[in-house]
């Protein structure tokens, strides 16, 4: 996969300063990790990457192209994939048809061949492909909103928050998902509340403070902090 480089990155939301010199980047086949307190700015660096808010300043490089440069569609075309927080599925519609959505720029063949391979990642949502996406455990629900972006083939997936709200056993699950999308050679931006849980898994990570970054390390690096331990840790 290609190397992912942001640098200097800026975004505003009217006079909300959201990002003020955002500099990170994704080494190839990394799990990298941001943390940070409520408002910090990681969904929007996430948002920014996705093309999905305007960028005032600063650069986004995938491999040799400028994602800042590009359109979201282009830049899924180009292997990027967003599981946004909060899931946002259609409650009304299927299993099936929610993770369809992610294929929408793929010929149906590829996206039958795809689906069969998210259908291998989450067995239990074969059983349940006929079902309403609304009707399903919140687990189940993640699972589908990860489905979905895996269909469209990203070399990079940005997963926002997946285990909010979540159960132990069940963020274990989805830890276990993020190591086995990893290891089929897929890069994983990981933005948790549960910075134990994102910190073991990484190879690299980020802490945020009101728009920029103020500490990286190793996810060990920063499990072994002690400020990331009194913060983000409750140690
Ligand atoms: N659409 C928007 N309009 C105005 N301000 C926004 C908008 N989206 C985010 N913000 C502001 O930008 C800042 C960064 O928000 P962001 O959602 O990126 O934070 P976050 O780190 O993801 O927080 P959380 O942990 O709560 O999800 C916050 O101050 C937030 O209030
Ligand atoms: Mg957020």
């Amino acid at each position: 996969m290609p190397r992912l480089e942001v640098r200097d990155l800026h975004v505003s939301y009217g006079k909300v300063r959201a990002l003020q010199g955002v500099t990170l980047t994704v080494e190839e086949r990394q799990i990298v990790s941001i943390v940070g307190a409520n408002g910090a700015g990681k969904s929007t660096v996430l948002k920014a990457i996705m093309g999905l808010v305007p960028v005032a300043s600063g650069e986004m490089r995938f491999g040799d192209r400028r994602l800042d440069r590009m359109s979201p569609p282009g830049i899924v075309g180009a292997g990027v994939a967003i599981c946004p927080e909060g899931r946002r599925l259609f409650p009304e519609m299927t299993v099936q048809e929610n993770l369809m959505i992610g294929a929408y720029q793929r010929d149906s063949r590829r996206a039958a061949l795809v689906l069969g391979e998210v259908y291998g990642y989450f067995p239990i949502l074969t059983e349940r492909k006929r079902q309403l996406a609304g009707s399903l455990s919140g687990g189940q629900q993640q699972m589908v909103a990860i489905g979905r972006a895996l269909m469209s083939g990203p070399q990079l997936l940005l997963l926002d928050e997946p285990s909010l709200g979540l159960a132990p056993l069940v963020v274990r699950d989805i830890a276990s998902i993020v190591q086995r999308i990893h290891a089929r050679g897929v890069s994983v931006i990981l933005v948790e509340q549960n910075a134990r849980m994102a910190l073991r898994l990484s190879d690299r990570a980020y802490v945020m403070e009101t728009g920029r970054v103020t500490l990286s390390g190793t996810g060990q690096e920063l499990l072994n902090n002690t400020q990331v331990q009194r913060f983000y840790l409750g140690l």
